[in-house]
């Protein structure tokens, strides 16, 4: 019997025959369906609820798979019932289902569909390969970029703003524009809650952490913001400690703690050159200096010089002198491959937007299981306990959520540790080139665990903000490239310099040429 969708047989169909007929009929298409879909090393995440959350391919195979694991007669039934009213085709044989009825119109979570894995199929698989080597294949590298599509008007290597999402997953965010638009409240009142865990859970898998310490966002910002002002353990007269190379939305939030909670803020100045050994004593000292401090805010990765700082081993530090560390991770997560749990902070927040590849305005926050108490609920929500209480978002960009799946997916494809050795290697291309330059002063360690994609450059002797922001704009308009002046570390301000996984050497030889131009 062909399982048509139109019948009314099908349609009254009871759970013992469905068992039967998804047992009989289906599982052996279905095997060779995902056998088809392994062999392209695609990586399905389950949907956290047994109703798939779309009906593409990779979703409904993912609700099967699920299904397949613990069977019940219910469960069959009602999985076989969706797929009725929603006119899957099921003809037994893989290629009828791989055909593009199942698969046209898309993946409407945002996961990649069987077009982006075939786009991906473009890039040879890292799996095995070391870091380092493979940060120096430049014909690998060529495939990542091949998947971007990108201004050639300037050499961009101002990426640290935000990372551009790569094809399948700017198709993805339009596909799910596209099905916002179309479906409106309907879609957004039944069908996208699912969508939203199902986003959340991708991420929280891709993180190492659980679904339940996890909230999407709007961005860093906002993430920072709700644990500043909502950390609970502030007394007047304690103290809250940040440092120069803070972000300046962190810094504004835990200032705004003086006025609402009484506390004494303190501002640390970290060394430059800054070292390791330097860094950690920093904050030591810090920490001795002011015993009655309860807040610590770090940031991994400085969005001006690019220092990577050593969190675990300052968070230690903190944890040790009676105080919470709230991290701000905005250009770590995506970038850094030390693993959220192993920073020892509790309370992180993130941006998605940068290093993860998903499109503009997507964030999360991170609170250690056990410690969503420590929080205050946002404003007026009442206090279930869940991490969920402690954000409220209102209504939020829809496809940019359902689009994060497709954009960890690439994220995990291309390997943070992949990802994090070319970004080196091609910031040192342009530091080693311009090192013992007497006119240049460089604000970069040479040590790898303090070194990120950033880093940052001044003229010797220019630190104020118009000087920088006209170097910025002298090699614009000499040599079309394209950086930032950033200002707020206290020894002044700089250029920032920021390339992406899209980034080609031969456009870092065009930073150095046009740094040297306007060092005259
Ligand atoms: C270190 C750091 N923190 C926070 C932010 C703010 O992030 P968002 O724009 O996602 O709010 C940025 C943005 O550049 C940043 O560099």
């Amino acid at each position: 019997m062909e399982i048509d969708a139109k019948s009314d047989e099908n349609a009254r169909i009871s759970p013992i025959q469905s068992q039967g007929l998804i047992h009989d009929r289906l599982t052996p298409a279905l095997e060779s369906v995902e056998d088809v879909l392994a062999s392209k090393n695609a990586t399905f995440p389950l949907p956290s609820a047994l109703r798939p959350p779309c009906w593409c391919m990779t979703c409904w195979l993912a609700g099967w798979r699920r299904l397949r694991s613990s069977p019940s007669p219910a469960a069959l039934s009602d999985w076989l019932k969706q797929v009725q009213s929603r006119f899957i085709p099921l003809n037994p044989g893989s290629q009828k289902i791989l055909s593009p009825q199942i698969s046209r119109g898309g993946c409407n979570t945002g996961r990649m569909t069987d077009a982006d894995l075939h786009a991906l199929d473009a890039l040879p698989d890292p799996a095995g390969r070391d870091p380092d080597r493979l940060a120096a294949d430049e014909d690998w590298w060529s495939h990542v970029a091949a998947l971007y599509d990108l201004t050639d008007e300037v050499v961009m290597l101002d990426n640290g703003y935000w990372g551009a999402m790569a094809r399948p997953v700017l198709q993805s965010y339009q596909r799910a524009t596209a099905r916002v638009n179309r479906e409106n409240a309907w879609f957004g009142r039944r069908e996208f809650p699912a969508l939203l865990e199902h986003a959340r859970a991708t991420l929280a898998e891709a993180l190492g952490v659980g679904t339940d310490e996890i909230v999407l966002t709007r961005g860093a910002t906002e993430a920072m913001q709700v644990l500043i002002a909502g950390y609970r353990h502030l007394s007047p007269g304690d103290t809250v400690l940040y440092a120069d190379t803070d972000h300046e939305s962190a810094i504004a939030a835990v200032q705004w703690l003086r006025e609402r909670r009484g506390v004494d803020v303190q501002r640390i100045v970290l060394p430059e050159p800054f070292d390791h050994d330097g860094i950690v004593d920093t904050y030591r000292k810090a920490l001795a200096r002011y015993p009655r401090t309860r807040l610590l805010l770090l940031t991994q990765v400085g969005h001006r010089n690019g220092m990577l700082l050593p969190v675990a081993e300052i968070s230690a530090l903190a944890r040790a002198a009676g105080a919470d560390v709230v991290l701000d991770a905005a250009h770590g997560v995506g970038q850094v491959d030390t693993p959220l749990s192993a920073m020892g902070a509790d309370f992180v927040g993130i941006n998605l937007h940068k290093w993860i590849g998903a499109p503009v305005g997507m964030g999360a926050l991170y609170v250690r299981r056990g410690r969503v108490q420590d929080l205050d609920p946002c404003m007026g929500e009442a206090d279930t306990g869940d991490i969920d209480s402690r954000v409220h978002t209102g209504t939020v960009n829809f496809a940019a959520v359902m689009a994060l799946p497709a954009a960890v997916s690439l994220h995990q494809r291309i390997g943070v540790a992949n990802k994090r050795a070319r970004l080196l290697r091609l910031r040192n291309q342009w530091l080693d080139a311009l090192r013992e330059d007497a006119r240049i002063q460089l604000l970069a360690s040479p040590d790898p665990r303090l070194s990120s994609a950033i880093a940052a450059f001044r003229l010797r002797g220019q630190v104020s903000l118009e000087a920088n922001t006209a170097t910025a704009e002298r090699m614009l308009q000499q040599s079309g490239v394209f950086v930032v002046a950033r200002e707020g570390l206290a020894s002044g301000a700089c250029v920032r310099v920021t390339p992406g996984i899209f980034t080609a050497p031969a456009q870092i030889q065009s930073l150095i040429d046009a740094v040297r131009a306007v060092a005259g």
